[in-house]
């Protein structure tokens, strides 16, 4: 069996490669520290898909222990990192976590398998392109300077990559750049858990929908959009997982070698207003919301060129607005009925 190690395989993301991994006939071994995942979700995957995954407890920024990690799983032929600090307010306010977190980790994990011709897949974001000058914005866009210690620490990893490759590395290197993952599993056991107050969006909603908060603020609603509410990618989080899988196959072929960065959305963008009716029309649950100032930090509008992703990835997001509003929602009733 192809052994893939999923760094983070616990969290948002992470679980739902794990269920796509096991669907694409992979062997995925499971890397989490439980910083910000909860370990009742392993027994969430081992429903999904039938047996319990391998799973290792282990701070990644421990480099003994990584070590240790690769002596005992010696045989992977691919790893997925998605094990990194992510929420960008929280960046702001304790820049050393982040930077020591989301570098550690990376550099330990390298350097734990480093010499193996493995196939590497990094979970970046669209953050690195900042305000875009075009839209949409394809991978070619320049990096801006980052908005938070959060986005520069994935620019920077960018880079770190990029070197490694460069010096002739046996990595074979892909990273994704994300734009707003959402929505849940089909059978919704599992989906996005954020630790308490949600500070995206979506959770948000759901949360208000279920009646855990009184109103969803919109921040902001003088921007220079149609209804002057900021518009974002917004991507169902499978078909996200989905794109893990395409890029390992791509790296698996003989005529990939060394870097490459693709735009994981739909090349669709929709703003907050938008998600907020496609959420009450999806399920009927009228919403209360409020326009407040707009959140410092944001970018007004940014949506992907997706082009790179259909032409060389091979992959092409297929679900919906609607079908992610849906999920989002099944899930939050499930999760409300059975706290984990
Ligand atoms: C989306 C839109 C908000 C909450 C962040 C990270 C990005 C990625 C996804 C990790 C914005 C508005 C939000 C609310 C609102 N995370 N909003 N009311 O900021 O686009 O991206 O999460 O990879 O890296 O930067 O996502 O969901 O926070 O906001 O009006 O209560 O919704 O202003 O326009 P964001 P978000």
């Amino acid at each position: 069996m192809k052994k893939i190690l999923v760094t983070g395989g616990l969290g948002f993301i992470g679980s739902h490669t794990v269920v796509e991994l096991v669907n694409a006939g992979y062997e995925p071994v499971i890397v989490d520290n439980l910083s910000n995942s909860n370990i009742k979700i392993l027994d969430q995957l081992t429903h999904i898909i039938g047996r319990r995954p391998i799973f290792h407890e282990l701070d990644l920024c421990i480099e003994s222990d990584v070590t240790s990690l690769a002596a005992s799983e010696p045989d992977v032929m691919g790893i997925i990192h998605f094990a990194a600090s992510k929420a960008v307010g929280e960046s702001v306010e304790l820049p050393l976590k982040y930077y020591r977190n989301n570098f550690y980790s990376l550099i330990n994990i390298l350097n734990a398998y480093y010499g193996k011709p493995l196939n590497f897949v990094f979970s970046s974001s669209c953050t690195v392109y900042g305000q875009p000058d075009q839209l949409p914005v394809t991978e070619n866009a320049p990096v801006k300077p980052a908005e938070s210690p959060y986005g520069n620490t994935k620019q920077v990893a960018e880079e770190i990559l990029r070197d490694m490759v460069a010096s002739g590395s046996k990595y074979k290197v892909i990273s994704l750049r994300y734009f707003n993952p959402v929505g849940a599993h089909e059978t919704a056991l599992i989906g996005e858990l954020p630790l308490g107050v949600p500070q995206n969006l979506v959770p948000y909603i759901t949360q208000t929908a279920i009646g855990m908060r009184e109103k969803v603020t919109v921040y902001g609603d003088t921007y220079n959009t149609p209804d002057g509410s900021a518009i974002r990618d917004y991507i169902h989080v499978v078909d996200l997982a989905k794109a893990h899988v395409a890029a390992l196959k791509l790296m698996e072929k003989d005529e990939f070698s060394g870097y490459d960065v693709f735009n994981l959305g739909t090349g669709k963008g929709n703003s907050v207003l938008e998600v907020i009716h496609a959420f009450e029309e999806t399920t009927g649950v009228k919403l209360p919301y409020v326009i407040g100032p707009a959140r410092a930090g944001d970018v007004e509008q940014v949506w992907g060129d997706v082009t790179k992703s259909t032409e060389v990835l091979g992959w092409t997001a297929e679900l919906d607005i609607n079908s992610m509003m849906a999920s989002a929602w099944e899930w939050q009733k499930y999760i409300s009925q059975n706290p984990l």
